[in-house]
């Protein structure tokens, strides 16, 4: 379903109109076109700690223009407020603020750009893992994500920021290429830990060549999208949905080339069956599928509970196992949970859904070293407001208030769960485990 009201805010009369009344202006976010080869095109802008070098050296990879800010160790030339381009994507390496009195080198390094971003700009803050460093530095890294989710909330103009936590080690060329690109363009204020990583990205035009993807619940809506988009970056892919959707799955599988499986999750002997569906094992798992059966707890029937635990949480993790267990999933596999914002924050009539969802980052949490031992991982994103038949089926103010309350004032696309998808597909996103990633526009709801 369109959104008007973007249309509408941004066009000559509406943005008058808009303005006049003082209503909000949702930008028009760039969104990833396949066949693009360059994360950021526009200006690079790198400062910061000694990771600020490292960033530099992958800049010629992620852009045709980069400058260095407040930084020193790079080769890149120096970028001066009011006098430079415009800027597309900034790195800022914080990872050496050790107490609070160097906290005020945040101010001091974003206070002079903010003005100089381009439309929808990704910015980046690198810290570490506040814990296990000695207290000042425990401190001083954990007021970082206070103000990055803060400052996020002011940039305008579909601006967005992370902050990643960081070791030595870290794997970070992929991060990069997803976080400043428009790949993620309805991320917004998330906090990501990343470690190192055996296997990486060889070809960086496919970066899931030669890799076999299965998603459940591909028949439609997300489910689809991260079809398209796994067979965009190389997948073979692999559909699965109830038998009654085998129409719009077959049809998907001709356009994307992959095959099918006619299969109900919930079945007594779905494992057996999806077992007997991979003979040549496979590398990425997506637990896409979902319902919903929302009513107040007083209301809420057992058909009702029952049925969303089972679909949602119940089978994703059977099969997990099973796959594990039989060595289905192959060594350095991805697992990738479709949770949900209503997970973290609760949502009235959702006891069951919410309960399924938050569930999905408990697996992902608890699976997490188990697959680790094998190379693989396991994380979960949550999805905020998509634009999907789910919620365009919502009553309009219901509606439009999950559209609204996020920074960035408007729902997201299946496109946008489906990249995020993607990219922690990627071999070298072993690199995150265990961990949930917001796909919400930072929504009011679950921050
Ligand atoms: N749409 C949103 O805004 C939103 C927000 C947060 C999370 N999510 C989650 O994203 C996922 C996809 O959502 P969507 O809006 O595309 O949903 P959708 O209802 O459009 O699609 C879900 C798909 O799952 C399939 N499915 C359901 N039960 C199944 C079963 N037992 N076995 C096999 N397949 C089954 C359906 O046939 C359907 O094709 C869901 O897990 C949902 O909870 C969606």
């Amino acid at each position: 379903m369109s959104d008007r009201y973007i249309d509408f805010a941004n066009s000559d009369i509406g943005r008058r109109l808009v303005g006049a009344v003082g209503l909000p202006t949702p930008a028009r976010l760039e969104r990833w076109q396949a066949g693009r080869l360059r994360p950021i095109e526009g200006s690079l802008l790198v400062g910061g700690g000694p990771l600020a070098a490292k960033v530099a050296e992958l800049a010629p990879k992620l852009t045709d223009s980069a400058f260095a800010f407040a930084c020193e160790g790079t080769n890149l030339p120096a970028w001066t407020a009011g006098l430079g381009p415009k800027i597309k994507a900034v790195v800022y390496d914080a990872s050496h603020i050790a107490d609070i009195g160097e906290l005020k080198q945040l101010r001091e390094f974003f206070q002079p750009l903010i003005k100089s971003l381009d439309n929808s700009a990704h910015l980046l803050v690198l810290g570490r893992v506040p814990e296990g460093l000695e207290p000042a530095a425990h401190i001083a890294q954990k007021a970082i994500e206070g103000f990055t989710r803060s400052l996020t909330k002011e940039l305008r103009n579909g601006g967005v920021l992370q902050l990643l936590q960081l070791d030595a080690d870290s794997e970070l060329e992929g991060a990069l290429r997803f976080f400043l690109s428009p790949k993620s363009t309805y991320v917004d204020g998330q906090v990501l830990r990343l470690t190192a990583c055996a296997t990486q990205v060889t070809d960086w035009t496919r970066p899931l060549a030669g890799k076999k993807a299965l998603v459940t619940g591909a028949a439609r809506g997300i489910g689809a999208a991260i079809a398209e988009t796994l067979a965009r970056d190389g997948a073979d892919v692999i559909l699965l949905d109830v038998p009654q959707a085998k129409a719009d799955l077959d049809a998907l599988a001709a356009r994307l080339g992959g095959r099918t499986v006619d299969l109900d999750i919930c079945a007594a002997d779905a494992a057996q069956q999806l077992i007997a569906a991979l003979p040549d094992g496979i590398d990425v798992v997506v637990h896409n599928a979902g319902i919903t059966r929302d009513k107040t707890l007083v209301n809420m029937t057992p058909e009702y509970w029952d049925s969303v635990l089972a679909v949602n949480l119940d089978a994703p993790q059977r099969l997990t196992q099973a796959l594990f267990d039989s060595g289905t999933l192959k060594d350095n596999g991805r697992v990738i949970l479709l949770s949900s914002t209503s997970g973290i924050a609760g949502n009235r009539g959702q006891t069951n859904y919410a309960a399924s969802k938050a569930g999905l980052i408990g697996l992902a949490q608890a699976y997490g070293p188990k697959l680790a031992e094998r190379g693989a991982s396991i994380n979960a994103v949550a999805p905020g407001f998509i634009e999907t038949h789910m919620t365009a089926q919502m009553p309009f103010a219901l509606r439009e208030a999950g559209r609204r309350m996020n920074a960035l004032g408007q729902g997201g696309l299946p496109q946008d769960v489906a990249e995020a998808v993607a990219w922690l597909a990627q071999p070298g996103s072993g690199a995150v485990n265990g961990q949930v990633l917001r796909v919400c526009g930072q929504s009011v709801v679950g921050a």
